[in-house]
């Protein structure tokens, strides 16, 4: 059984905001909250520190992939100069399709919202 961590109260995870909590960037996606593992499949960046784009997804902070929350795989891949390279945004898509960001629960209790 995985460990329960407090996020924070609910009224504080607005739409756009994404937070930190353990191993987990947790946020509110269009109303909806979501936990994902906070690592980028590409170099690591803490996701955390990410923003939701018009589409919904998590936006990584340094170099720009997206990832649908709901599945945990990269919609776009890294931007910038690695958009450049060849097969770079097919390759990290696919990566994710199999190993896609992990994904927790989230609850809401009392007010507070908990992952696992
Ligand atoms: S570390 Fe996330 S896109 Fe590069």
């Amino acid at each position: 059984m995985s460990e329960e961590i407090e996020v924070g109260p609910r009224a504080e995870l607005g739409a756009g905001v994404v937070r930190g909590a353990g191993r987990y960037a947790v946020g509110n996606a269009d109303g909806e909250l979501f936990v994902v593992t906070r690592r980028c499949r590409h170099l690591r960046a803490d996701l955390a520190n990410g923003s939701i784009d018009d589409e919904g997804c998590l936006v990584c902070p340094w170099h720009g992939a997206t990832y649908d929350v709901a599945t945990g795989r990269m919609r776009r891949g890294p931007q910038g100069v690695f958009a450049k390279v060849p097969g770079l945004d097919a390759g990290y898509r696919l990566l994710t399709r199999v190993v896609p960001l992990g994904r927790g629960t989230v609850n809401e209790r009392e007010g507070n919202v908990v992952v696992r």
